[in-house]
């Protein structure tokens, strides 16, 4: 993996930057900016060496049509005020463009392409889309670490056609986890949570062998919940993940990990709602499972308590509504009064769970916090990112 920190001779040079601006909107409005301002020092890095910038990146998950709600436009304008710089957003259809619509303004330095998951090519990693786009460039740089287990076309397939490099964040991320990785020490708690069971779930499987305690909250916690022969109402969950959750029940016996979930809950009838704990037993057909409760959350700060290495990756629960945030709190709170007497390396990651810290004030309490979910929880499997693979 080449780094463009190490490249020089950027003057002129189009380069095709695969940045992860998937940060949390409500509505035009950006709740959390943590993935733009860690991508900036590459910016201005390229910025100073003189190249021209395209930027690819996704938001949310628009399945390859065009959402309105997903325009990258509030995240372009975000752009431009931290870079006190003109950035301009492309949403025609990257189909009709041409390379020479590009930074014929002598002005116009960086340019933004419209969402790039809106084109179904994207996730399909299609060859001729990536050669398409890679046409509009000199040079690709990947600084999306938190994308990087994905093989979609602008992470996998456009390396294969141009001179390709890491970005600085991607550097720093790839080297503090392979840093944490080759040092951890036991006892190691990993405690996995958030929305996006489907990414997760699988994972969990290899990670057993390498934990000596995983705990699950969140929406994964739902089928868990389930499976154990409990309601959980219109609660979130993954379709068919029976077979899955009795392997890893299963392999987690064999390899002596403990699997700790749930054993009270907060509910509520809708995200908006108030909050009411209640026993496994005990939830309703009407009602959704929003948070962990307060028997779960004593189980887990003791799990913390004991351990010398916390990974953590996902809140666990519904924390935008504060009603649900008391278990990530608590969660946060007990592993921050273990680092700040040196009893614990910790380390976050996560777009959720770094707005999470940010909105706590707490992402300095912490060893190291990632701005991967998926990938960071891939990486510690010791999986080949198809991103990382893909710069090599
Ligand atoms: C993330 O938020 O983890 C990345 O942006 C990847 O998003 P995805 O899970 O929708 O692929």
């Amino acid at each position: 993996m080449r780094s463009i920190l190490n490249e020089r001779n950027l003057n002129n040079k189009k380069i095709l930057l695969r940045l992860d601006l998937n940060v949390p909107l409500a509505g035009d409005k950006i709740t959390d900016t943590t993935r733009i301002d860690k991508i900036l020092p590459t910016l201005d890095f390229l910025i100073k060496e003189k190249a021209k910038i395209i930027i690819l990146s996704h938001v949310g998950r628009p399945k390859g049509k065009i959402v309105k709600e997903l325009s990258l436009k509030p995240i372009c304008e975000e752009l431009q005020n931290k870079l006190k710089k003109k950035v301009k957003l492309i949403s025609e259809n990257i189909k009709d463009i041409k390379s020479k619509n590009f930074f014929s303004d002598y002005n116009e330095d960086i340019f933004i392409l419209e969402n790039i998951r809106f084109y179904p090519e994207e996730e399909q990693n299609d060859n001729k889309f990536a050669k398409m786009i890679s046409n509009l460039g000199d040079i690709y740089i990947n600084d999306a670490f938190s994308c990087s287990h994905r093989a979609h076309a602008s992470i996998y397939e456009i390396p294969k056609f141009l001179p390709s490099f890491s970005g600085l964040q991607l550097d720093l991320e790839v080297n503090a986890l392979n840093k944490i990785t080759s040092e951890i020490t036991r006892p190691i708690t990993c405690i996995i949570g958030g929305s996006k069971i489907s990414t997760k779930i699988n994972v969990i499987k290899n990670l057993i062998t390498k934990f000596d305690n995983i705990i699950i909250v969140g929406g994964m916690a739902n089928n868990f919940i389930e499976y154990l022969g409990n309601s959980i109402g219109k609660s979130i969950k993954e379709k068919n993940c029976d077979k899955i959750i009795k392997e890893i029940i299963s392999l987690s016996k064999k390899e002596k990990c403990k699997l700790i979930y749930p054993e009270d809950v907060i509910v509520s009838k809708d995200l908006n709602g108030s909050s009411q704990n209640k026993d496994l037993n005990e939830i309703s057909s009407d009602e959704m499972i929003l948070d962990i409760g307060p028997k779960t959350i004593d189980k887990i700060t003791k799990i913390i308590d004991n351990s010398k290495t916390i990974l953590w990756n996902g809140p666990a629960g519904y924390f935008e509504n504060p009603n649900f945030a008391h278990g990530s709190i608590q969660i946060a709170k007990k592993i921050i009064e273990k680092n700040k007497a040196n009893k614990i390396f910790s380390v976050a990651g996560g777009g959720d769970t770094v707005s999470l810290l940010n909105n706590l004030n707490a992402v300095n309490e912490f060893n190291f916090v990632s701005t991967a979910g998926g990938a960071f929880l891939e990486y510690l499997e010791g999986k080949n990112l198809p991103g990382i693979t893909a710069l090599n």
